[in-house]
């Protein structure tokens, strides 16, 4: 026994175009412990974050470099050469999981493309940075990305992306707010758009640790699924540029718990107004998060054709970036239906039908990735209220 660790032998897996080695999951199952006790990390569950990530690196077109710099088996590293024809470096400061790797690249062959390292993860962004920096560059932490971001960002080329993902979620979703204050320098609390919420807050934390450093990230794909939340950044350069960034894309967001009742401002500071407009309640205030776009069509719908040209993607990808493309040119923070139709004492309508009832009114609206009984749209509370009532009959 190693810190609540157990070693148990490493098996054989296939995900995707690659075979590699993990502790064994079954072994693992039959002594009683979670797969989270793995020495060599590998969670299946997992596998449509990879997809979607071998589909964005893919668009990043011929000779990338591209880094997993906590890669424990190395699935996705060798995913990143076989499938997205990448050069890549995947580390790891377990030595299992590097002598897992090194396994994992001799047995596709790879040799020529993947590079493994054994050093901390901050350590291997900085080295990368020193050798001219990578195209991708994946942070895939246990729990928060946080304090590898800073390291991070400087290791990735202009123009190139950074993958984040972040599984400390009940933090950036609000049920601790001041641990999401010390991790994320934000503030929050638990919302009915909470996960959308936290994506946002991800990415306004990582545009101003980016600003640090004379850098602008602008997200380009986000979503939350299971257990985690994932954004990519597509990297710009300039003070100005990330000035810029900071001045029109960070903001905040005015709730009321009681109606529902929500507006989004841009600034640094939050908003003065105290009570809602609608119910007179006292507003919470959510920020600082992102209030710019966190889907870019020119990479959400490439990433589907991506994974609809490829047999071995997962239907879940698809799912959720097909779910994504429907979000796009939606405005911010989805409507959780029941919770809207409880407030009024109504039955809950279908969100199938809400949007298409919203639509019929001349409204944008769509379902919601990450949520399913939630949708997105341009109309006012009062006017989703009003199109419940008619669909569920209240008066
Ligand atoms: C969630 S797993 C990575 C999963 C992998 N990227 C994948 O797609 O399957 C996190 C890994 O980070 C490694 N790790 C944790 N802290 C680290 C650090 N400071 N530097 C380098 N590796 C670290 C762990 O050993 C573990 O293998």
């Amino acid at each position: 026994m190693d810190r609540g660790r157990i070693t148990v032998s490493l098996a054989e897996y296939e995900e995707g175009a690659v075979r590699f080695y993990a502790s064994d999951l079954e072994e693992l199952e039959r002594l009683g412990l979670a797969y989270t006790k793995a020495r060599v990390f590998y969670n299946p569950d997992m596998r449509s974050n990879r997809d979607i990530a071998v589909a964005v690196a893919s668009l990043l077109g011929e000779e990338v470099v591209a880094a997993d710099i906590m890669a424990a088996s190395g699935v996705r590293a060798l995913r990143l050469a076989a499938e997205a024809g990448a050069a890549v470096i995947a580390n790891d400061r377990n030595p299992l999981a590097y002598h897992a790797i090194r396994l994992g690249i001799r047995r596709n062959g790879l040799e020529g493309s993947v590079d493994a390292w054994l050093m901390d993860a901050n350590l291997a962004s900085l080295s990368l940075k020193e050798s001219g920096g990578v195209d991708y560059l994946d942070v895939d932490p246990f729990g928060t990305p946080s304090p590898f971001l800073w390291a991070a960002v400087g290791a990735v080329r202009i123009g190139g992306i950074l993958a984040v993902t972040a599984t400390d979620t009940p933090v950036l979703y609000g049920v601790y707010p001041d641990k999401l204050f010390r991790v994320y320098f934000a503030h929050g609390r638990k919302v009915e758009f909470h996960k959308e919420a936290g994506l946002r807050i991800l990415a306004a934390y990582a545009a101003r640790v980016a600003a640090v450093y004379d850098l602008a990230v602008r997200p380009v794909l986000a979503h939350a699924t299971r257990h985690y939340a994932r954004v990519y950044f597509r990297v710009e350069r300039g003070a100005t540029k990330a000035s810029e960034s900071l001045r029109e894309m960070l903001g905040w967001v005015s709730y009321c718990l009681r109606c529902g009742w929500r507006m989004i401002q841009q600034g640094r500071y939050p908003p003065k107004e105290e009570s809602c407009p609608r119910c007179g309640s006292r507003l919470e205030k959510l920020g600082p998060l992102w209030v710019g776009d966190i889907l870019d069509e020119g990479v959400v719908k490439p990433t589907l054709k991506k994974l609809n040209e490829c047999v071995w993607f997962s239907e879940e990808a698809r799912e959720i970036v097909e779910s994504l493309s429907q979000e796009l040119g939606m405005p911010p923070l989805y409507y959780d239906l029941d919770l809207l139709a409880s407030r009024r004492k109504l039955p809950s309508p279908s969100p199938r039908a809400a949007v298409k009832a919203l639509r019929s009114r001349g409204f944008r609206a769509s379902l919601v990735h990450c949520e399913k009984k939630s949708i997105k749209t341009d109309a006012s509370i009062g006017e989703i209220e009003e199109v419940v009532r008619d669909l569920v009959g209240g008066k």
